[in-house]
Order: structure tokens, then sequence, then C-alpha cells
């Protein structure tokens, strides 16, 4: 074969490869075991003391249901429980382990440092995850819809659960070797603005952004604050009988920081999240932008004590 034909199969080759790869990442999620396993070495931190025998109980009903694919962030696989009020979130693990084009690099020199530099920069950033699951098991357990969390492994098998994967193949995991949180299912904060302003329900959506900002006012109280301020679809609400609350869904960038107890420390922080909603508003309803906007400025100034401006965006 002629040089040019070479480089035009190679090319041909590569392109289908990376079509084959975008459509397997689309369909599964890359949900496979290498993903969400990993060996972590043992933390005395992450234990937490056994349950009473009652919730225990509880626990041990909710996870003998079954499963089904909720969907993906960086850091979790999530799962919806049959009865649709819980979520099983397994841990990802492909960004919080060595890269396998680090790991090919041999063992020698340079590439032994560039080696060990990504293995030290990958684990912090796992234990700073870990750390802050369970940070919110700790301080922050039902605001954060937390029933509970599986940071160390146990020895021995243990039960089992049942779960579908985006491609709705089953399969039976063993918990005492996952690593996996427990949590209450919520409406996404962005899915439950969609529902109430699709119906012209403005005021319940003011209520329910009053709602989201005095649950991080609840937070910079207790001293931790999420460093991810993607607030949409971070947060959310749990719906129940009695009541609808909000609970701060995303917790893996969790962190403690006394100082967010002073409002001069805290201010700027919810000034961040104010934004993604002034955002978001503006571009998704913008018949509802003023009243919202507006409504976020009243309950803006009672926080901070004084008169405070949310910037209009243009509509
Ligand atoms: N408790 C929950 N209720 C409803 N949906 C959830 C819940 N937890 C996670 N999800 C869904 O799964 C996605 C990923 O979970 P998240 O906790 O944000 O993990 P990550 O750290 O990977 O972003 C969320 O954006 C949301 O769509
Ligand atoms: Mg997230």
């Amino acid at each position: 074969m002629k040089k040019k034909s070479w480089v035009l199969l190679t090319i041909v080759c590569l392109l289908v490869c990376f079509g084959l790869a975008r459509v397997y990442y689309r369909f599964t999620d890359d949900f496979r075991s290498g993903n969400y396993m990993h060996q972590v070495p043992h933390h005395a931190e992450w234990e937490i003391a056994a349950l009473p025998q009652e919730e225990q109980t509880q626990l041990d009903t909710i996870l003998a249901q079954k499963y089904y694919y909720l969907g993906k962030g960086a850091q979790s696989f999530a799962f919806l429980s049959q009865d649709g009020n819980h979520v099983l979130k397994l841990f990802k693990f492909k960004h919080l382990k060595p890269s396998w084009l680090i790991e090919l690099l041999p063992p020698v020199g340079l590439f032994k440092r560039m080696r060990e530099e990504e293995k030290e920069r990958k684990y912090l950033k796992l234990e700073s995850v870990f750390n802050g699951y369970q940070l919110a098991y700790d301080l922050h357990k039902k605001d954060s819809g937390l029933l509970f969390v599986h940071l160390n492994k146990d020895s021995g098998p243990g039960k089992k659960v049942r779960v579908q994967d985006k491609i709705n193949l089953w399969h039976d995991l063993d918990l005492n070797e996952l690593i996996y949180v427990l949590q209450k299912k919520a409406v996404t904060t962005r899915q439950e603005m969609i529902n109430l302003l699709s119906r012209g329900d403005v005021s319940t959506a003011i209520q329910r952004v009053n709602q989201i900002f005095d649950l991080y006012l609840t937070e910079y109280a207790k001293g931790i604050y999420d460093r991810d301020h993607g607030v949409m679809h971070n947060t959310g609400f749990v719906h129940e009988s009695a009541s609808v609350y909000p609970i701060h869904l995303d917790i893996g960038k969790l962190s403690p920081n006394e100082s967010m107890k002073q409002v001069t420390v805290y201010r700027p922080d919810l000034e961040k999240v104010v934004y993604k909603f002034n955002l978001w508003f503006s571009e998704n309803y913008p018949q509802y932008y003023q009243e919202l906007r507006q409504a976020m400025e009243g309950k803006l100034s009672t926080i901070f004590g004084e008169g405070y401006h949310v910037q209009p965006l243009r509509t």
C-alpha cells in the first residue's frame, strides 16, 4: 500500500475508535467496576457509630430494594430506589485515581516524579471528597438528606444490593465492598424551578429560593461551605407529605471554614449563589425575571441588614 493510503487508513481507524468510544460513553456513562471500585486506605475518621437498632432495620429495608440508574456527576453515579424515595450514590473513582496515561510512564527519573505527584494529587482530591461526605454526615445530616455513608470497606462478604445500570443491565453488588452513600431523593433546584415556573407559580418559586438561601445560612453558621456553587443541580428539595425542605445533595466539596461564620466572609460566597440564580432566571424565565430578581433583593437586604442590589441582566 502507498504511504498516502496508510495515512488515510490510520485516520479512518482513529476516527472510528473515537466515534465508538463516544457512543460507549454516551450509552453507559462508563459505569463499570473499575470506576466504582477502588482500594482506598482505611481511615479511622471515616468510621461511623453503629446505628440504633430501629434505624439499622430501616436502612436494611431501604437497601433491600432494587435501584435504577438516575444519573452521574463528576464524582458519583446515582441510583434511584424502587419506591422512588432514596438515592444510592456510588463513588466514581475515574477522576480520583491517577490517569492510565500517567501510569504508563516508566518509573524512572522525571517520569517517576510525575507519577508520584499525580498519585499524591489524586489521593488528596479523593480524601477531600470523602472528608466532605464525612463532614456532612457529622454536622449536616438532615440538611444533606443523608441516611448513611460507607466510606471504609468492611471485611468479609456482606449483603447484596441490586442496581440496574444505564443500559438496563443488572449488577449484584456487595455492600461491604462498596464505597457508597444513601440519601433522600430530592428534586434538583433546577427541576423544582422548572416545575413551578412552567405553571406560573412565581410565589412558590420565590419561597423555594428563600429556602435555599436559608440552607446556605445554616451552613455558614456551622462553619461549613460548599466550594462548588452550582446551586441549580447540587441542591434540591425533598418532598414529603407534610413538608418540602431543601437539601444540599452534592456534598463532595463541602469544606470546614470557621471564618465562614462571619458575614464579611460568607457574603461573597452567597453572592456566587445569587449570581447563579440571577443568570438562570434571566435566561430561562425572562417573563418572571424582574419579579424574581426583586424578591432576591428583598431577601438579601434582610440577610445583610442593608439595601441589596441584584444586578439586572439583559433578558
Ligand atoms: N439525593 C438526590 N436526589 C436526586 N437526584 C440526585 C441526588 N443525588 C444525586 N442526584 C443526581 O445525580 C447527579 C450527581 O450527583 P452529585 O451528588 O451532584 O455528584 P457529583 O459529585 O458527581 O456531581 C446530581 O446532579 C443529580 O442529578
Ligand atoms: Mg454534582
